[in-house]
């Protein structure tokens, strides 16, 4: 699996401001949403165009449009904070869910919701989960995609740990992941250390 930590000032920034426990839930999700956009951008960068002839006032013009729009799939709960800032850039995509939920004392995943089109053979999907900690929920999401045909995967995440990214790499599943920054490891609670807390409790609030 490549994985590609985006390497740019304005990225560290959000990513501090997220990462600050004294920062507010409203704060942190429109950090979440501009780190978001950033990420999606570098995920994008190899992205086959298709060239169309378009006017401006002066003249004809070329154009493009991505070939082949990604799948977003946000992980819910945590996710759903990354959703808008990638339908923004990329108006044509379309939308699938997961939920998992993670059980709090063995800190495996829980699934509880599935929404995905049921054949995603052809189609580039962009997984959108903030945390990859113990990798255990981003592996049964991209289970659950591989199973509908997809190979060419992007996991879009904030703060991944090398735990999570072994696990990924052992499954030998059809992903490359893209990632603000890749942490020191988990404690243990499973959470990731110096990490930013529970991404969605950060956005969202305590349950
Ligand atoms: N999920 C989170 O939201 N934070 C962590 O540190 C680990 C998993």
């Amino acid at each position: 699996m490549r994985t590609h930590t985006v390497d740019h000032p304005l990225a560290a920034t959000l990513l501090t401001t997220m990462r600050d426990a004294r920062t507010p839930n409203a704060v942190f999700r429109n950090a979440l949403r501009d780190l978001t956009g950033i990420l999606v951008y570098e995920a994008l960068r190899e992205a086959p165009v298709t060239r169309y002839e378009i006017e401006t006032p002066v003249a004809f013009a070329e154009g493009v449009r991505l070939a082949h729009p990604p799948l977003l799939v946000p992980v819910l709960r945590a996710g759903l904070g990354m959703v808008d800032a990638a339908a923004e850039l990329i108006p044509n995509a379309q939308v699938g869910f997961v939920g998992i939920a993670r059980d709090e004392a063995t800190h495996q995943p829980v699934p509880y919701m599935e929404s995905l089109p049921a054949d995603l053979s052809g189609i580039p999907v962009y997984v959108l989960d903030p945390m990859v900690a113990t990798g255990g929920s981003m592996r049964h999401t991209l289970e659950l995609l591989a199973a509908r045909g997809a190979t060419d995967i992007t996991a879009i995440c904030v703060v991944a740990a090398p735990e999570g990214i072994a696990l990924l790499e052992k499954s030998d599943l059809p992903v490359r992941l893209v990632t603000a920054t890749v942490d020191s490891g988990l404690n243990s609670d499973a959470y990731i250390v110096p990490g930013l807390g529970d991404a969605g409790d950060r956005q969202f609030g305590p349950r």
